[in-house]
């Protein structure tokens, strides 16, 4: 074979990996030459169903909006620019296959599904040249590694209005996931309207819950776009908000109302009293119905150990007479019942892994948040599982390190085949307790898009670097898809500095909020507190501090670290005027030394004197300030000195 042949096929290989797609396909290569997007552009369909008709009218409009091109709702039977074939009708089958030269873009699925998830690749291959709008030609086989690709969205601890919901669901669409799991109530509320328990929401929810309309209508909506949604109803812990409107539920003697505060919290549905079972048969079957997916999430984690539980002398009566010995027996015994009414009710029941238990029957479904080993657990035992543990985006961590947790490895490494079988995908979880209606979008996104690649492609596909350089362009077409995470930080930051909102954009940008749980420790949050100063205002990652640490060329990062230095000395008399951003001035502080420090090692090489002082001041300024930390100050330990290591943990 020719030397010209191997160029030719090195040049395409790198062509294809530019491709800004996220998740990756399991199979593209790159033609020759793109499709031009004219106002001559035809789509036609054939087969699929009215929800596969609407998704391609959906196309029509999101590329008419993109590139202003007119392209007709009026679909065509021949010459089509786009055509989608869909060989049946009613399949769970989600792979496609997408084939685009410069004359047509072909879209062929089994089932309706893999034309769905077909199209998204196709409207994030969309970009300008030199010929305007244009489609490269590529061709794509693809299909996803795991069935269960979710997010689990806590809309209790703050509520989460539905316009949020809708565009949250275009934004799995978007990059492939397939369910939402609804983290409806919780100790801090209570957010689904029951017409046979009205107390629920009446008591139980501040007014901040979902009518049973809005409920079928993001059922419908998501159901339009690939979306199963999973409800959950956290029992019998995390369930304080049911116990102001039905305090008969609860194993205390209340008072009860919402809880104001996070935590686990000791107020605990009674599982001794028959009564509770008939409530929850009552409630289930309502709820059974208003949420057509197969599956049912009971919750089960956190039970308090030195609860309502462990006082009240009809529960260890009620413990004695079973044989229960402990309170996870008790909770088992619960569990069963519950599995009963649900299965009653016509659904297979899931729960967070504290539920596993020998007792509960096979078919129950395990979320594994606790660690990866609950999960192995689960499968050997013949349990389906999902992985949720690793995937916290709450808790603030980079892409990456979501991205490099994977269902399969770690734990559940060793299972037999048929056991890695019962593992049925992950899903990332978004806990509110720090989180609120403004800003969660740039909670979820673009993080999320790394943790749905993980879930969707190919095990191997686990380069954090290629993650990274995809998820910037896909950042920005989700935004464009209507997705808020670049907007909410820019207006927040603006409504905290009316005049000095392009520097503080210049500070934030190097800045991250406190990871883990430290934040929540930090002062005392709850759903009264406004989250609404800068740590609120930044997104979990600095894209800036992360290119800065990837930065070789010297001359950049001295002009970089004396942009940054420079902006937080000419804003920190700002910062000082402004009741919002007081706390930001020792931030400010802390980034003006940074850089001076860094500059300064830049240089010339420090004495080993001078660098030990240097190295005290990094540690000072790693330390979190307003509750966020100055990102680069790795980096610039680095500069100084590349074989030390941090004093301070974070
Ligand atoms: C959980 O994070 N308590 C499921």
């Amino acid at each position: 074979m020719s030397k010209l042949f191997f160029i030719a096929l090195f040049a395409t290989v790198v062509l294809a990996q530019d491709l800004p797609l996220m998740p990756w396909p399991a199979n593209v290569s790159r033609g020759q030459g793109e499709l031009i997007l004219n106002p001559s552009f035809r789509i036609s369909s054939f087969g699929g169903d009215a929800r596969l008709h609407d998704a391609a009218l959906r196309l029509a409009d999101r590329l008419f909006r993109e590139t202003g091109i007119p392209i007709s709702r009026e679909f065509t039977d021949v010459a089509a620019t786009l055509a989608i074939i869909v060989e049946e009708k009613k399949t769970d089958d989600e792979s496609y296959h997408l084939l685009v030269d410069s004359h047509q873009a072909r879209l062929t699925s089994t089932g309706p599904l893999g034309a769905l998830r077909g199209m998204e690749t196709l409207l994030q291959l969309v970009h300008i040249g030199p010929s305007g709008f244009s489609i490269p030609a590529v061709d794509i086989d693809d299909q996803p590694r795991f069935a269960w690709r979710g997010l689990s969205l806590d809309v209790s601890r703050h509520f989460i209005p539905p316009d949020a919901i809708k565009r949250t669901i275009d934004g799995l669409a978007a990059v492939k996931m397939n369910v939402l799991h609804w983290h409806l109530s919780d100790d801090q509320g209570f957010r689904v309207e029951s017409k046979k328990y009205p107390k629920l929401q009446q008591k139980g929810s501040d007014g901040q819950f979902y009518t049973q309309a809005e409920i079928r209508e993001i059922v419908a909506y998501a159901a339009a776009r690939g979306v199963r949604i999973v409800p959950e109803f956290d029992i019998p812990g995390h369930a304080t908000s049911w116990f102001p409107g039905y305090p008969n539920l609860a194993s205390g003697t209340g008072p009860y109302e919402i809880v104001r505060t996070g935590g686990v919290l000791r107020a605990t549905m009674d599982p001794a009293k028959e009564s509770t079972y008939r409530f929850l048969d009552g409630f289930i079957g309502e709820m059974a119905k208003l949420f057509p997916d197969p599956y049912f999430h009971i919750g089960g984690d956190e039970v308090s150990a030195t609860g309502e539980w462990s006082h009240n002398p009809h529960i260890s009566a009620f413990m004695k007479k079973h044989k229960l010995a402990d309170f996870r027996a008790l909770q088992a015994y619960f569990n069963r019942r519950v599995q009963k009414i649900v299965a009653a009710h016509h659904k297979r029941m899931m729960g967070w892994d504290e539920i596993l238990h020998p007792d509960l029957p096979k078919n129950v479904v395990i979320q594994s948040w606790r660690g990866q080993e609950s999960l192995a657990d689960a499968a050997r035992k013949g349990y389906n599982g999902i992985l949720s543990n690793g995937y916290y985006l709450d808790l603030m961590y980079p892409a990456s390190q979501h991205y490099a947790v994977d269902p399969l490895k770690g734990a559940t490494a060793g299972l037999s085949s048929d056991e890695r079988k019962r593992i049925l995908g992950g899903e990332a979880a978004m806990w509110e307790e720090l989180a609120t209606e403004e800003n969660i979008d740039v909670k979820l996104w673009p993080r999320l898009a790394a943790v749905a690649e993980r879930f969707w492609s190919l095990e191997s596909v686990a380069d954090p670097a290629s993650m990274y350089r995809r998820l910037g362009p896909v950042s920005h077409w989700l935004e464009t898809q209507g997705l808020e995470h670049l907007q909410e930080i820019r207006v927040m930051q603006e409504r905290l500095a009316p005049d000095a909102a392009p520097q503080v954009a210049i500070l934030a940008s190097i800045l991250e909020p406190m990871k883990g749980y430290t934040r929540h420790r930090a002062r005392k949050y709850g759903s009264l507190v406004p989250f609404n100063r800068l740590v609120d205002a930044i997104p979990p990652e600095s894209d800036a501090a992360r290119e800065f640490a990837d930065e070789t060329d010297r001359a950049v990062m001295r002009r970089k670290l004396a942009g940054w230095r420079d902006n937080a000395r000419a804003v920190t008399p700002k910062l000082a005027a402004n009741p919002m951003l007081a706390e930001i001035v020792e931030v400010a502080n802390a980034i003006e030394e940074l850089c001076s420090i860094g500059l300064e090692a830049l240089d010339s090489h420090p004495a080993p004197e001078r660098a030990q002082a240097m190295l005290a001041i990094i540690d000072r300024d790693s330390k979190p300030k307003a509750e966020m930390l100055i990102q680069i100050a790795p980096s610039i330990r680095k500069i100084v000195d590349p074989n030390s290591m941090p004093a301070v943990s974070k």
